[in-house]
């Protein structure tokens, strides 16, 4: 079928911002990712998902495509269980971004289709230094690589032929926090042989060094190594998929944290410290995203949001605070996509969501509060309803200094001084409380006078220009909401309520304009 008449999601980058667009139209996912097994059955997801994302104002929902599902017999395709999801997101008028779970998922070969599985000679898997496998398949296994691709292929070949006129479906996400755990390389035969070779040309070239993998990476060899192999299997399954649809792909990082080793988290994953390895392998794919489950949300966005990498947040927790750096991913990062995890979770009683247990999160320096998401919907909701609805606004001023992004990053953080052309502008952080968001906004100057100010958990005041002997008071005070980017004013703050702006736990939006005398 031919596409390239159609308009399909493409990247476009608008003004130095790389840009979403879908149906020719700038577009920010705000979305959210289910879990891993909710897509495995029409009804369970008929009575258990549709019906749980109601009223959380997403615009996009992030489900996993099983290899082991869609390719049961070998070489035989079941696209049934895709069909009736594309059906139900288009009934529900909600967007979509496939998780392809093939070969690798969170470091394992968990949902490689059965005959895969069993035959473990021509399937051959990752081994550790003395010799033990890993149930993951290894990267330097080819046949296993050109299966996964020509399913992926077949995969694109069907969601071109159904959706590229509707795109419901907007991105792909290749995989799911590639790598290698609890080994800092494969050291299978075929391993061990690539490993003692020189590094290829392209990683001779782009770093100006030649030698062995140990020659020129020393302690990062081993990762290094695995993610050139793992990037260079991503880029050959990927270009399988673009041949028959092209839309944005990307992969996921499971993040180097805590103790810090490779193999302590994935090895050989697109963390940021191998970024570079995996941008020279990749071309086809437009970014790697971080899962973030850390306690330090914005660092992890501000790190992984830089000019050949859009900020895709597939993952990220569900607590108020999420609410928080939803706005700031969007006001600072200009991030395509913003996505909690297990967002079905939002309706159901809190009492039947399960944690993982404590000590499984603190030995993966996982913040337990991430969790607590009792109460949370309606932060999420609105936040994700206030950020469509001024989107026209953001366009027209994001990455200009007339924008001004900020969130609480710490529990010593306690505000911002933002300067604007005539006036300064002090953010006093509320202290952070349980089961709240954190402070967090977006000031925008329209004019020399004038601003728009959306957020929440925040008081704001306007500071004289040092360099002035003028004072400064408020011409109006507006409380107000935006529709499609039009301020919509309630009330006229005077009075009390003029003496200082502040904004509560639900995301707020004001309007002020200032004089001086
Ligand atoms: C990150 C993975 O990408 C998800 O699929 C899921 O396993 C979460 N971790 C933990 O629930």
């Amino acid at each position: 079928m031919e596409t390239s008449n159609l308009n399909l999601p493409e990247i476009k980058n608008i003004d130095g911002i790389d840009t979403l667009f879908v149906h020719n139209k700038p577009f920010i996912a705000l979305g959210g990712e289910i879990h891993n097994s909710n897509a495995s059955n029409i009804r369970y997801m008929e009575e258990n998902l549709w019906p749980n994302l109601n009223d959380l104002n997403l615009n996009t929902v992030l489900i996993p495509v099983y290899w082991e599902c869609i390719e049961e017999n070998e070489g035989i395709y079941d696209f049934s269980l895709v069909d009736n999801i594309i059906k139900n997101a288009r009934l529900n008028n909600i967007h979509l971004i496939f998780l392809w779970f093939g070969l690798w998922k969170n470091a394992e070969s968990m949902y490689i289709p059965s005959w895969m599985k069993r035959d473990s000679k021509k399937y051959f898997r990752a081994k550790k230094k003395n010799g033990e496998s890993l149930n993951t398949i290894s990267p330097f296994c080819s046949e296993a690589i050109k299966k996964d691709a020509l399913a992926f292929k077949n995969l694109m070949a069907h969601i071109r032929d159904i959706d590229s006129v509707e795109n419901t479906v907007i991105m792909m996400q290749i995989e799911n926090e590639i790598g290698l755990l609890n080994t800092d390389r494969d050291y299978c035969d075929q391993a061990n042989l690539a490993f003692n070779e020189n590094v290829p040309k392209e990683i001779k070239e782009n770093f100006a060094l030649d030698g062995t993998w140990q020659e020129v990476f020393g302690e990062d060899a081993a990762e290094s190594f695995m993610a050139y192999a793992f990037a260079t299997a991503i880029e050959y399954i990927s270009s399988y998929g673009k041949e028959e649809y092209d839309i944005p792909y990307y992969v996921n990082a499971w993040l180097k944290q805590f103790p810090w080793f490779a193999g302590s988290y994935p090895s050989g994953g697109p963390v940021l410290e191998t970024h570079k390895i995996w941008r020279i392998c990749t071309p086809s794919i437009i970014a790697f995203a971080p899962d973030i489950y850390v306690p330090y949300v914005p660092y992890v966005m501000d790190e992984y949001s830089y000019p050949g990498n859009p900020l895709i947040v597939p993952e990220v927790r569900k607590d108020a605070v999420t609410a928080s750096y939803a706005l700031y991913a969007i006001g600072q990062c200009n991030a395509l996509c913003y996505s909690l995890f297990a967002v079905e979770e939002y309706s159901m009683d809190p009492a039947k969501v399960s944690k993982p247990p404590l000590a499984v999160m603190q030995a993966l320096n996982i913040d337990p509060t991430a969790f607590d998401i009792e109460g949370c919907k309606p932060y999420i909701s609105k936040v994700y309803s206030v950020i469509k609805e001024i989107t026209p606004l953001y366009l027209k001023y994001r990455g200009t200094s007339k924008l001004k992004a900020f969130v609480k990053k710490s529990e010593y953080d306690h505000g911002v001084l933002l300067k604007f052309s005539k006036y300064d502008i002090k953010v006093t952080y509320a202290p952070r409380q349980p089961f709240k968001p954190l402070g967090s906004g977006i000031i925008i100057e329209v004019s020399d006078d004038c601003f728009y100010i959306i957020g929440m958990m925040c008081s704001i005041q306007i500071i004289n220009k040092a360099s002035e002997n003028l004072k400064t008071d408020i011409i109006k005070l507006e409380e107000g909401e935006f529709i499609d980017g039009v301020w919509t004013p309630i009330r006229i703050l005077n009075g009390d309520e003029k003496m200082m702006i502040n904004l509560g736990d639900i995301t707020e939006c004001r309007y002020l304009e200032l004089f001086k005398y």
